[in-house]
């Protein structure tokens, strides 16, 4: 059992191929339960061990009735835990239940009215008679035996939401976890509260100690744990966690590439060393990184070359540290999902991971992962809580391989030098112009090419940089910002005036797919 379900009330989540699984999860613990994912297939031993208040079976693809078809074991309808089906859930539920599910006649997708039949019931009594709920789906239930109760209709869809009168399974057509669906939040705290009789126990503040008293127990006091610090969100919150549970016996590594943004190195220096005091091990490799990127202009061989080196580098330092029998890595929940790890098995949406792996193997070391249980959200709420600063917490991510992978081409120090510049300028508009919390992701581009220009009376021939900004929860997928042209306008003014070697600067307006954020 992890440290957070060790401390909480739990809901298991059983996924059977939902795009909005990991949402449902976070709803749930933005509304203060612990929520873990599983595999329709998980063990009734497994979901007994984790002790939970709550199921909730979330929609998915595929159709109940055909062969091959997502399932989940029977005897978790028996366990009399109270269980919420969320469309295709509600659908495999009622069938195990005895009820039918068939194609519907007519298919319901997007904004659908809703009557909600009965409020006098526990998971709708919030919601008003008449409400807008997002439908999605093909089948659905159309016969039901008397052990259920109709909750809710719509014009083509009389069954849309459930009640088993003697067993503790409701369901919902509808997706609630959407924010297409006004009142679905009161869904779940109906259910989370008054259905499952929760007390709201996931609190960052309680996981902060728990996290302390086990990296404690666990560390003996001659221990020293590493941990590699990139200024990232993730790792410094991972920093600052670690620092509080066994203080001077952690010991960071910031590795300074040579290919950070403007200032970078100096915000990681001044936050973890100056102001809390960490041990904080700085391994200035610019060097050795940009001597061994001369001349090569290969994206894959860029990044190849840049692994290689951050774990020389890397591991140089962490020989030099006496007693360090553990490395942190702020690994998150996602990540254990994605990884096929978790109780969720193998997920239905592989993301492919970008960071350089093999660390913890290569040098033998145990591996502490505090984060493991959190999303990203609750990380920010975690950092916040121990004191980070704003900049830190709320960091848009940079990856691993740095500017080099926005420096196309050959990789000077000068080009370096030039794109900081313009990196910054449009940072700082991005600021000025409050659009920061509202993107998720902003950066220059330096491009391979020339191009001619005038100024003056003179032509010339510089420079040409782009400028990305992206809108994206997930990362997987991502849409180009739209900023207003006047501030486009005076970004592009700005850099061209104030960055020497620059004569042109375009705004890349292509969504992910079919391009990705970065551009190599
Ligand atoms: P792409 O370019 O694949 O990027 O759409 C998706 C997200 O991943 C980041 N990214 C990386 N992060 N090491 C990292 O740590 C990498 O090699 C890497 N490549 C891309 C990218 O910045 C975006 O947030």
């Amino acid at each position: 059992m992890t440290v957070a379900a060790g401390q909480s009330e739990t809901i298991v989540i059983l996924d059977f191929g939902s795009q909005y699984a990991q949402l449902i999860a976070r709803r749930v613990r933005e509304n203060g339960v612990y929520s873990v994912l599983a595999h329709p297939d998980v063990s009734v031993e497994e979901v007994r061990a984790l002790n939970p208040k709550g199921l909730i079976f979330t929609g998915g693809p595929a159709s109940v009735y055909e062969a091959g078809a997502p399932r989940c074991r029977p005897e978790l309808l028996d366990l009399n835990v109270p269980i919420l089906g969320i469309c295709y859930g509600m659908q495999v539920a009622c069938q195990l239940l005895g009820a039918q599910v068939r194609s519907a006649t007519a298919r319901e997708y997007g904004r659908t009215q809703l009557r909600v039949l009965r409020r006098d019931d526990r998971l709708l009594q919030a919601v008003p008679a008449e409400t807008t709920v997002w439908m999605s789906h093909g089948d659905q239930v159309q016969e039901l035996n008397d052990d259920f109760e109709p909750l809710a209709a719509t014009d083509t869809c009389p069954i849309a939401a459930v009640r088993h009168r003697t067993r503790p399974f409701y369901g919902v057509q509808f997706h609630p976890e959407v924010t297409h669906t006004p009142h679905g939040n009161k869904i779940f705290l109906s259910f989370l509260y008054e259905v499952c009789r929760c007390r709201g126990l996931w609190k960052m503040g309680s996981f902060i100690e728990a996290v302390v008293a086990d990296v404690r127990k666990r560390v003996a006091p001659s221990d020293r744990v590493i941990c590699g610090l990139s200024g990232g969100v993730d790792s410094s919150v991972l920093a600052a966690l670690l620092h509080q549970a066994i203080g001077e016996r952690l010991s960071c590594i910031f590795v300074d590439n040579g290919l950070l943004r403007l200032n970078e190195a100096e915000l990681v220096r001044t936050t973890f060393a100056d102001h809390f005091g960490i041990d904080l091990i700085v391994a200035d490799a610019g060097d050795q990184f940009l001597s061994r990127l001369a001349g090569v202009t290969d994206p894959q061989e860029k990044r190849k070359i840049i692994g290689h080196t951050f774990i020389e580098v890397f591991k140089d330092k962490a020989k030099s540290i006496p007693n360090a029998h553990y490395l942190a890595q702020g690994t998150l929940y996602p990540d254990v999902i994605e990884s096929g790890k978790s109780l969720a098995g193998q997920a239905a949406n592989i993301k492919l991971h970008h960071n350089v792996g093999g660390l913890p193997d290569q040098l033998g070391f145990d591996l502490i992962e505090p984060l493991r249980d959190l999303f990203k959200d609750e990380v920010r709420r975690v950092g916040e809580l121990l004191g980070l600063p704003e900049a830190i917490v709320w960091r848009h991510p940079f990856p691993g391989p740095g500017l080099a992978v926005r420096c196309l081409g050959e990789i000077t120090r000068e080009r370096l030098d030039l794109l900081r510049k313009v990196d910054n300028i449009f940072l700082e508009e991005i600021a000025a112009n409050q659009l920061y919390r509202k993107t998720a992701q902003a950066f220059a581009v330096l491009l391979p090419v020339r191009s001619v220009g005038v100024m003056g009376d003179g032509r010339t021939y510089d420079n040409v940089v782009a400028l990305r900004c992206v809108d994206t929860s997930d990362f997987m997928t991502a849409d180009w910002s739209r900023i207003p042209y006047d501030i486009l306008a005076t970004m592009s003014n700005r850099i061209i005036n104030e960055v020497r070697g620059v004569n042109r600067v375009c705004y890349d307006i292509s969504s992910k797919p079919p391009a990705t954020i970065e551009w190599e």
